[in-house]
């Protein structure tokens, strides 16, 4: 029998799933896949809901790639922004002290948002969060050369983390296929563990021993290599594309306490966390991280134009002065950083999210999401569920008792989301973990509706595997 139960009899000619086949070059795909089954083309989307060439529903329960906070609807206030700034201002640059005003203004805003975490002094503006980290990296090293510390240039990031693609931000993910002959990691990144206690956590360990003890082996690392040669701390407050793992209890504080000791940066990492996700502003408050940079991207615009940020502290931006200073430039710069419709994008969404109190919707909704989520705990093939705010995953295993994960040939996760798409849900899996980040929109109907669309999926997931085993 085929591992794949929902067989694709292949793209219909001239469809789009077909022209995407002929011409598109997908990321995150296997090209010899799409080659033969086409790709799934979205025309048209409303609230969470997106629409194929055959106006076949689907909620997407991951907002796009966990950042489509307002859904895929019309927002005529963000239209009306953008048309605006493109009347006034289509283009203007932030080289050689120039800037578009409402870059200027949306940077004043990010600097008071990112207070409520920890005290900000700039924000420098990128496209993506995979270009916000490489810049993070930059002005890591320029600042550590600022300070007379050319040895202190090593960054640490951690397995399973998730911070781009770009030879940086791609060092840094530590996920093994995004290295894998791309001939990544660049030197002087190191990965320490990943603090999953449900897979990683010993027989009879307690969640803060565990914790303990991911802070011994980062300090074992920092000391392996020498305190004075690691300049920085790459951390997502909740591993989003690592399988949603949220942090176990007092891990922050004992990590930044290891940090501190040995005058680490902190870059929190809210590309996924940040704007609201996690019933915050920021992941960093969740979980109480003080850091010293902060790269955003994603809910920033809900997604609807690209931009990315790096948020410095003040000590790192005087380092990056005072080098600027004496060389003549912070010679760093990208040709659309801060561009002014992306920007007006940006603040009119700042401006919708208050005005519209996602975050109070966000913190009434959420019970109902891991109350949904929780419902999945008796479930055979459900071995954790973990989740905050409105993000969560539910992880998929062989042996509830022993966490033994199924035969990663079999494909569990991949092919619950394939059922799962065929009922109208469009999850995301990490191996056999089953991913859930719908947009911050959701009404507690929608949510019920997601759920209920993956529990149908789930059922005929079992019973397909069911006949699977019996082949075997
Ligand atoms: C935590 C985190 N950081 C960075 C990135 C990279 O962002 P981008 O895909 O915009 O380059 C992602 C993307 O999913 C992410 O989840």
């Amino acid at each position: 029998m085929s591992s794949q139960p929902s067989s694709q009899p292949g793209p219909k000619p001239n469809s789009f799933a077909a022209r995407d086949a002929a011409y598109h070059l997908h990321g995150y795909t296997n090209a010899l896949k799409t080659e033969k089954e086409g790709g799934f083309v979205v025309v048209r989307g409303d609230g969470p809901f997106v629409y194929d060439e055959n106006d076949k529903e689907y909620l997407d329960g991951l907002s796009g790639l966990w950042c489509a906070a307002l859904g895929f609807g019309k927002e005529q206030r963000i239209i009306d922004a953008a048309v605006r700034q493109m009347e006034n201002l289509p283009y203007y640059h932030t080289f050689s002290q120039k800037a578009p005003a409402v870059t200027v203004e949306l940077a004043e805003r990010l600097v008071e948002l990112a207070s409520l975490a920890a005290p900000m002094s700039k924000a420098y503006f990128c496209n993506s969060g995979s270009e916000a980290n490489d810049t993070a990296i930059k002005m890591i090293w320029y600042f550590n050369n600022a300070l007379g510390r050319p040895e202190k240039k090593k960054i640490i990031a951690r397995v399973k983390g998730y911070h781009g693609v770009t030879v940086g931000s791609g060092s840094l993910t530590g996920l093994p296929l995004v290295h894998k002959d791309f001939d990544l990691p660049i030197k002087n990144v190191f990965h320490t563990d990943c603090p999953h206690y449900y897979r990683f956590g010993k027989a009879g360990e307690s969640e803060e021993d565990f914790a303990t003890r991911m802070a011994e082996s980062l300090e074992a690392l920092i000391q392996r290599e020498g305190p004075d040669t690691i300049a920085a701390m790459f951390a997502e407050p909740v591993m989003g594309a690592g399988g949603v793992l949220t942090p176990p209890k007092t891990y922050w504080e004992k990590i930044q306490k290891v940090l501190k000791k040995h005058d680490i940066l902190l870059v929190a990492d809210e590309v996924i966390c940040g704007f609201m996700r996690t019933g915050n502003q920021w992941g960093s408050q969740t979980f109480g991280m003080k850091p010293d940079i902060m790269t955003m991207a994603k809910q920033l615009s809900a997604a609807q134009m690209p931009i990315a940020a790096v948020l410095i502290s003040q000590r790192v931006y005087e380092g990056l002065r005072d080098h600027s200073g004496k060389l003549g430039s912070w010679a760093h710069g990208i040709t659309y950083s801060g561009h002014p419709v992306a920007a007006a994008v940006a603040l009119e969404t700042q401006k919708i999210y208050a005005e519209r109190k996602i975050l109070d919707h966000v913190r009434a909704i959420s019970p109902v999401f891991l109350a949904e989520l929780k419902s999945f705990a008796d479930h055979p093939l459900v071995g954790e569920v973990r989740g905050v705010g409105l993000i969560g995953a539910l992880e998929l295993v062989k042996d509830k008792k022993t966490h033994e994960s199924f035969d990663a040939s079999l494909g569990v996760g991949p092919n619950l989301i394939r059922i799962a798409h065929d009922h109208g849900v469009i999850l995301r899996p990490v191996a056999d973990s089953i991913c859930f980040c719908p947009p911050l929109i959701c009404t507690e109907g929608q949510i019920r509706e997601m759920f209920k669309r993956f529990r149908a999926a789930l059922a005929e997931t079992q019973e397909w595997l069911k006949s699977q085993l019996v082949a075997a």
